[in-house]
């Protein structure tokens, strides 16, 4: 991967001065009450935004927020992140209600120097996900050149990630760059041991990863939901916890796979479990095959913790992917904030694969001394394991 950032054509090597710049950013942020509740995608971009300002170029915001599955979605109206883009970027930002047509073009041309300009969600157009050429095209109108600095939807194959580059000079913005020079020292030449760490609800969403790690890592660590399917589907009692059958055939696969390699994939032995997922209800902590059937595992356990930290201490390159538990609720985010804070005591090279986990170590306050906190969830993942990525390619000579 390290030769693709080489490979990459940057924004920052083109000349943006009177140029009309579409800028496709990541701004799919969570929202509470009408506001944006995670600002860290959008501080993420302001490198790449303050560049093109300070140059001279019109920057034309691009994004999408959510699943509006091409409709007009009231509460996915992106005004709430106009209103944080403002105030963290300390610039005017104009925000359409739409992406395309006269209201656009006459803001363009009507653009105020220092200012930037949002286009409404582009998910509210079924073209967008289509990736339909029509609809790339247009968008492509807009600007005189494509900057793309939306890591996190890197792996989407959309019109205004992909698409649009057919039409306009296309550029990797700066976190873009970032990204994937702290992603590759994990797959060009990571220090070993290299550790994966790897959790969260779904353990289906975790699986090809694993498949894939399995070829590269040292050892495998398993917590959160995912950890009781593949319990489960290796004989183990899991009591009432959630496990999704139709996946044991593909862990035994996995799991036969990461033997023929000698990885060790380290499953829970203790678990933190209850019967409901509340702040308040009563927990107990039981060896794994004592989980009762009126019990889920709920968080990963003391003595569990400590074998991780063990593993998390002798490794030199860690990536982390998916909480250790039920992290939003306090009686379930112990698991997941001692390896949070076990990697950020660390000297190895860390990273915490986007989403959740990044919410989780921010929310729990182990995030300093982490070496990187990707921005992407889904594309994180996808280039961890190698992956080669349609967006991604699409900025490379
Ligand atoms: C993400 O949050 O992972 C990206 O913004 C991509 O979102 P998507 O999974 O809805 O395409």
């Amino acid at each position: 991967m390290a030769n693709l950032l080489d490979r990459l054509r940057r924004v920052q090597d083109v000349a943006v001065e009177g140029k009309r710049v579409v800028v496709r950013v990541d701004y799919n942020v969570p929202l509470a009450d009408g506001r944006v509740a995670d600002d860290s995608r959008i501080r993420a971009s302001l490198p790449t935004l303050e560049n093109i300002l300070e140059r001279g170029g019109v920057p034309i915001l691009l994004t999408h927020l959510g699943r509006p599955e091409g409709k007009v979605v009231e509460g996915l109206r992106l005004d709430p992140v106009a209103q944080s883009l403002g105030e963290l970027l300390g610039k005017p930002v104009q925000k359409l209600n739409t992406c395309v047509g006269d209201e656009v073009t006459q803001a363009i041309d009507e653009w105020e120097p220092g200012s930037v300009i949002l286009l409404e969600n582009v998910r509210f157009f079924p073209e967008e996900t289509a990736n339909e050429a029509g609809f790339a095209r247009k968008l492509a109108s807009l600007g005189d050149l494509f900057v793309n600095d939306a890591f996190a939807t890197l792996h989407r194959a959309h019109a205004s990630t992909l698409g649009i580059a057919d039409y306009l000079p296309a550029y990797a913005g700066l976190l873009i760059q970032k990204e994937i020079e702290a992603l590759s020292r994990l797959t060009d030449s990571p220090d070993h041991p290299y550790v994966a760490i790897i959790g969260g609800k779904k353990a289906r969403s975790k699986l090809g990863t694993l498949r894939d790690l399995v070829d590269q890592v040292d050892a495998v660590l398993i917590g959160g939901g995912v950890a009781f399917t593949f319990l489960r589907a290796l004989g183990h009692n899991v009591g009432g916890s959630i496990v999704d059958e139709s996946l044991f055939d593909e862990i035994l696969t996995i799991s036969e796979k990461a033997k023929e390699k000698n990885v060790p994939i380290v499953l829970p032995s203790d678990a933190v479990v209850a019967a409901e997922l509340t702040d308040s209800v009563e927990t107990a902590v039981v060896q794994i095959d004592d989980i009762p059937a009126d019990g889920m595992g709920l968080d990963i356990g003391p003595e569990t913790i400590a074998l991780f930290r063990e593993k998390v201490a002798t490794a030199r390159s860690i990536m982390w992917a998916g909480p250790m538990g039920a992290f939003e609720f306090s009686p379930f985010s112990a698991g997941t904030a001692e390896i949070g804070q076990a990697l950020s005591q660390s000297d190895a090279f860390t990273v915490v694969g986007g989403g959740e986990t990044g919410e989780a170590v921010k929310k729990l306050g182990v995030a300093e001394g982490i070496s990187w906190i990707s921005t992407g969830g889904g594309a994180c993942l996808a280039l961890l394991r190698g992956k080669s990525l349609p967006a991604l390619e699409a900025l490379r000579d």
